[in-house]
């Protein structure tokens, strides 16, 4: 069956085709088209959420022309879909409102079913997609998953598809919430994540040691809100060099990298998982990628890792029509309703 994925949770406005197979419960992406606006909020620092949803407003009919005619040549018309899926939260609310709005529209105008999505599950779901040059190997359950975002960060042990435990999460800022907010103060522009990644390759993670903070706490919850403190308290205090710029890069990043794999493993090992999923745009970072697949292995432990293909770690249609195909659950129209503060259920 063929899904047309719509994301609008935050700043990108996405559209995908995907095609999952019944036969062997594959899911091939087809077309996957992004625009965001992360320019306009890079020159604030920050998404201001009323500019994000007027561009997505601008952008989302384009967006699905172009996943259309990607998948299927020019035939936006001639709908050769069997489904819609899209992000009904969490996220911020004029932007879901205009995904929502306009898959619904749609799917009445249409008359195809319709699958809400929460956006977070659907982050975990990149990890089934097949591309061009990506074909994931076979997923076995239990697995845990850990979510990694600009706004979330999160070990969810998921038992099948669509049944998730969440186990804990961070106590004040995401993972990647705490690279953007650490590289405004280092100078970088929103979202620093992938800067940050960049400048630490030519530093030592050794060189200042902050704080890792809830490492070893007997929960799975997290913390990064220190850190950035810790990491502004450095600033103030030493005079800005240009050489020590690599080196707190990649001292900040290994701290983050360091909890959370310390705290995946852990999770890990007591529920005794047969597989690992990254998920979120913190998990196209390649050193957490590197470090929890070789601290797999020094543990000696018989998990398979996984990692969604970069371009599907952060915000994306295809990620979304994904979950909806494992989790096939169409409800009518008119009881769909873009829910900001959506959690896991
Ligand atoms: O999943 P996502 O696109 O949006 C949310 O749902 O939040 O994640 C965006 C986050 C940002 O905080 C960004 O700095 C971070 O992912 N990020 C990275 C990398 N690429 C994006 N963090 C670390 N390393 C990267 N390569
Ligand atoms: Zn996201």
């Amino acid at each position: 069956m063929k899904i047309l994925g719509i994301e609008t949770s935050c700043d990108e406005t996405s559209a995908s085709i995907i095609k999952g197979s019944r036969i062997d419960r594959t899911v091939k992406l087809i077309s996957n088209i992004i625009s965001s606006s992360v320019k306009i909020h890079a020159k604030t620092g920050g998404i201001i959420p009323e500019k994000a949803a007027r561009e997505q407003v601008k952008f989302i009919i384009p967006v699905i022309q172009e996943a259309f005619e990607q998948a299927f040549g020019s035939q936006f018309d001639t709908f050769p879909i069997d489904a819609i899926a899209v992000t009904f939260g969490p996220g911020l609310i004029g932007s879901l409102l205009v995904g929502v709005e306009t898959a619904k529209t749609l799917a009445y105008i249409w008359n195809k079913p319709i699958v809400p999505v929460n956006h977070l599950i659907g982050h975990i779901y990149a990890n089934w997609i097949s591309t061009m040059n990506h074909q994931p190997s076979t997923i076995n359950f239990p697995a845990l998953a850990l979510l990694v975002s600009g706004g979330h960060t999160d070990l969810l042990l998921m038992k099948q598809h669509g049944i998730f435990i969440w186990l804990g999460g961070t106590r004040d800022d995401a993972a990647g919430e705490a690279l953007d907010k650490i590289g405004r103060l280092l100078g970088l522009s929103y979202p620093a994540g992938a800067m940050i990644e960049q400048l630490a390759m030519q530093g030592n993670p050794k060189a200042y040691n902050f704080p890792r903070p809830l490492i070893d706490s007997n929960d799975f919850d997290f913390s990064f809100s220190g850190l950035k403190t810790a990491v502004k308290r450095f600033v103030i205090l030493r005079p800005k060099a240009e050489e020590s710029l690599a080196d707190l890069c990649a001292s900040v990043q290994q701290v983050i990298i360091d909890v959370l794999v310390k705290k995946t493993l852990k999770a890990a090992q007591i529920y005794k998982v047969k597989s690992i999923l990254l998920g979120g745009g913190v998990a196209a970072n390649e050193k957490l990628k590197i470090e929890l697949k070789s601290s797999i292995i020094n543990n000696k432990l018989s998990i398979k890792f996984f990692a969604p293909p970069k371009n599907l770690c952060t915000d994306n249609a295809a990620m979304i029509a994904a979950a909806a195909f494992y989790n096939y659950k169409p409800i009518p129209w008119h009881k769909i309703t873009a829910n900001p503060e959506l959690h896991f259920n």
